[in-house]
């Protein structure tokens, strides 16, 4: 597999810099930049947090598979896409991804996605003490993330341009085409 034919899909926690790491890189290599949540928001007509206030969590699961189906409609490798946090959880979701490119999983510690994310209208954080909840969820997710990425590169302490370019020196940017882990 080589990720000049195919996308890049980054995955991982709220506040990992999915979107503005995905926006750099897609800038960087020239691709176009997609962001699921906004793909759902589009369809919807709604932000993320009032879909989730008036129909709930599984409904805007529905509709977050439908916006990532709809990916289908650009052709394979012109893609940056940054995924929502919960995006891999639903197994249609992660095999869709794995067979449109390189699923990479961006990481930081639960204290610095607090730092980031703590004080936002994440849905998923607005009940009770967020800094636990970090913890919680992201513990419960690790092992999915883990499970359904092929690489994963650290955030912590680094810029989304500083995140952008070692993504860009992984071996996937060779034509060495290295074998893929998982
Ligand atoms: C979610 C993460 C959010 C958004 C929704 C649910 C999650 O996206 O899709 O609030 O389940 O982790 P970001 O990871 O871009 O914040």
């Amino acid at each position: 597999m080589n990720l000049l034919t195919r996308d890049i899909i980054l995955t991982g926690f709220m506040g990992t810099g999915k979107t503005v790491v995905g926006r750099k890189l897609a800038e960087l290599l020239n691709r176009v930049f997609i962001d699921t949540d906004n793909e759902v928001e589009g369809l919807a007509h709604k932000s993320v947090a009032s879909i989730f206030a008036e129909q709930g969590e599984a409904a805007f699961r529905r509709q977050e598979t439908d916006a990532i189906k709809g990916l289908n409609r650009y052709p394979l490798g012109s893609l940056v896409i940054a995924t929502g946090g919960g995006a891999v959880l639903r197994e249609e979701n992660y095999r869709f991804f794995r067979e449109r490119g390189v699923i990479i999983l961006l990481t930081a510690s639960a204290d610095e996605i607090f730092r980031r994310v703590g004080h936002t209208d994440r849905p998923l954080l607005k009940s009770g003490d967020a800094r636990k909840r970090v913890g919680e969820l992201l513990q419960e997710r690790e092992p999915t993330y883990r499970k359904t990425a092929h690489i994963s590169v650290d955030t912590e302490g680094k810029t989304p341009e500083e995140v952008a370019r070692e993504i860009m020196t992984l071996p996937y940017f060779t034509r060495n085409e290295p074998p893929l882990q998982g």
